[in-house]
C-alpha cells in the first residue's frame, strides 16, 4: 500500500520505518516548508494516512490538539476523489478525537476544493501506539498486540491487511533483531474509534500506576525493614499481577505517563467523574521524586554549597528524551537548596542543555568526571555503563562517598564494600540471616529477578 504519516518524531520515524520494512512505500511529512508546501499541492496519492504529530500537555491538563487539528486539516486540502483514503490517528488523543480528525478533514476538504466534498472518500482510524523509546523497532515489529478502532468496515479492512505482514509475522525479520521462537502470530484488537482511544490511556495510566504502586510499597519497605527488590519479586510470580513493571525508583517520566493520565483526568472532569486513583498516581509520583533529596539530607545534613553529580538525565536509558525527565526536577531542587549540580549522561546532555538553557548544571564528559570531588553522587537513569562503573574509583574519587542509587541499578552489599555509602529506594539495611544476594528470592527465581532489573521506568 502506499502510506504518508504526518509528523516524523520518535513515534512517525519508526512507524514509517517499519512499515517500508514490510514492504508499503512509505512517506514521511513533517513541518518542514517543502514538504507541507507538497502536502498542499496535492501530492498525496497515498491510501492510508498516519497522524502521528505531538499532543503535549497545555498548563490545565488538557492535550493540545493544535498539531492534530492542523495535519487533519492538510490530510483535507490534500485527498482527492480518485479513490478511498483511511486518516488513521497514531498520536495519543482525549476520547473523540476520531469524530474531531473527521470534522477537521472535511473542514481541509470544503476550503481547499468545495465542489469536490461530496465525491471525495475516506475513513477515519484510531490505531494507537505503544512502543517504548529505547526498543521501538523491536516494539513495532515484534507488538504484544494491534489495537484498530473505526466505525466501518471498509477502514477496517484496509488497515487488517496493511498490518497483515505483522499479524502473521509473514515478513523476514532483519537479521539484527531476529525473531524469537515464541513469536508466530500477533493478536489485533478490533473495536470502535471510541474504545481505541480508551485502551492507548488505559494502558498508559495503568503502567503509571503500577510502577507507583511499587514506589509506595518501597517507601513502606524502607521503613519496616524490608527489602522492595525481594517484595516484588515475592509479588510478580503471581500471575494474575506480572513481575514487569515493578521496579521501585525514583519515579517514571517521559513524555507520555504524566501527559496522559493528565489528560484523562480532564476528560473525566468534563464528565462530572472523579477519578482518584489517577490523581494518586500523579500524586505518588511527584513526591517520589523528592525522595532522593530527602536522602540526600538525611546523609549530609545541609545541601547548600555542597556539589551534587547527577548520573543519567534522559527520562530513561536508550534515549535523549528528557521530556518530564525526573532528573530535571531533582536538579532545579537542588539548585533551590543551593548545592552545584554536575551531570553525566551517555546521549541526552545536548537535548537536556539545548531545550533547558536555565538549568546551571555542570556538564561533564565522562560519570568520574561528574563525581569527582562530589559531596554525593546520585543515579538517575539506569544506563547500561553505569552498570559497569568500577564503584571503588568510584567512592575513591569523591569527596564523600555518597552514593543515592534512585533506580537500584547496584547491589547494596557489594556498593558498600566497594566505599561507598549507600542508599537504594526501598532496600533493606538490617543484616541478612545469610550474606550477600542469597536469599530466598535469588535463589529460586533468578530469572524473574534479573527481570525487574532490567524493566527501567517506562
Ligand atoms: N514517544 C513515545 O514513546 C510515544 C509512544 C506512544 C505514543 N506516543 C504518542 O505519539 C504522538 C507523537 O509522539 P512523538 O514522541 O513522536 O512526538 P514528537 O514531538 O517526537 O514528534 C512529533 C512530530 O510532529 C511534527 N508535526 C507537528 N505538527 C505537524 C504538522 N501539522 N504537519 C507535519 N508535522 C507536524 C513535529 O515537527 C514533530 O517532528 C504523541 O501523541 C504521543 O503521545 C508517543
Amino acid at each position: 500500500m502506499r502510506v504518508t504519516v504526518i509528523g516524523t518524531g520518535y513515534v512517525g520515524t519508526v512507524t514509517g520505518a517499519c512499515l517500508a520494512y514490510l514492504g508499503h512505500r512509505v512517506s514521511c511529512v513533517d513541518m518542514d516548508a517543502d514538504k507541507i508546501a507538497k502536502l498542499k499541492r496535492g501530492e498525496m496519492e497515498s491510501d492510508v494516512i498516519f497522524i502521528a504529530v505531538g499532543t503535549p500537555p497545555r498548563r490545565n491538563g488538557e492535550a493540545n490538539l493544535s498539531y492534530l487539528e492542523s495535519a487533519a486539516r492538510s490530510i483535507g486540502a490534500a485527498i482527492d476523489s480518485e479513490r478511498f483514503r483511511v486518516v488513521v490517528n497514531k498520536s495519543t488523543v482525549p476520547v473523540g478525537c476520531g469524530n474531531l480528525v473527521e470534522t477537521l478533514v472535511r473542514e481541509g476538504i470544503r476550503e481547499a476544493h468545495p465542489k469536490e466534498e461530496r465525491r471525495i472518500r475516506f475513513g477515519v482510524a484510531s490505531n494507537p501506539e505503544f512502543l517504548r523509546e529505547g526498543c521501538a523497532i523491536s516494539d513495532s515489529l515484534y507488538p504484544d498486540r494491534i489495537v484498530l478502532g473505526a466505525e466501518e468496515d471498509q477502514t477496517m479492512d484496509m488497515l487488517r491487511s496493511l498490518y497483515e505482514p505483522l499479524t502473521r509475522q509473514s515478513f523476514d525479520a532483519p537479521s539484527f533483531l531476529p525473531r524469537a521462537v515464541s513469536m508466530t502470530r500477533v493478536p489485533l484488537v478490533a473495536t470502535t474509534l471510541t474504545s481505541a482511544e480508551m485502551i492507548k490511556y488505559a494502558a498508559n495510566t495503568f503502567l503509571a500506576m503500577k510502577i507507583g504502586f511499587a514506589n509506595e510499597v518501597a517507601n513502606l519497605c524502607e521503613r519496616v525493614g524490608a527489602d522492595a527488590i525481594e517484595v516484588m519479586a515475592g509479588i510478580g510470580l503471581d500471575s494474575r499481577i506480572g513481575a514487569r513493571f515493578l521496579n521501585a525508583g525514583l519515579g517514571w517520566g517521559g513524555s507520555c505517563f504524566g501527559k496522559d493520565i493528565q489528560s484523562l483526568l480532564h476528560t473525566a472532569e468534563e464528565y462530572g467523574y472523579q477519578a482518584r486513583l489517577l490523581e494518586a498516581a500523579l500524586a505518588v509520583n511527584r513526591a517520589q521524586r523528592q525522595v532522593v533529596i530527602q536522602k540526600l539530607q538525611e546523609k549530609l545534613f545541609i545541601l547548600k554549597g555542597r556539589t551534587i553529580a547527577l548520573l543519567g538525565l534522559a527520562f530513561k536509558p536508550d534515549t535523549d528524551d528528557m521530556r518530564d525527565a525526573p532528573s530535571l526536577q531533582i536538579a532545579e531542587r537542588l539548585i533551590q537548596l543551593g548545592a552545584r549540580v554536575k551531570a553525566y549522561d551517555p546521549v541526552a546532555m545536548p537535548a537536556c542543555r539545548a531545550q533547558n538553557p536555565e538549568l546551571k548544571i555542570q556538564y561533564c564528559s565522562s560519570a568520574l568526571d561528574a563525581v569527582y570531588e562530589a559531596d554525593a553522587a546520585v543515579l538517575v537513569t539506569e544506563w547500561d555503563e553505569f552498570r559497569k562503573l568500577d564503584l571503588a574509583q568510584l567512592a575513591c574519587v569523591m569527596q564523600q562517598p555518597v552514593l543515592v542509587d534512585g533506580r537500584n541499578l547496584y547491589d547494596p552489599e557489594t556498593a558498600r564494600s566497594a566505599g561507598l555509602d549507600y542508599t537504594g529506594i526501598g532496600r533493606s539495611t538490617r543484616p541478612r540471616f545469610n550474606s550477600g544476594r542469597s536469599g530466598h528470592v535469588a535463589e529460586t527465581t533468578a530469572d524473574s529477578t534479573v527481570t525487574l532489573l532490567d524493566e527501567g521506568s517506562k
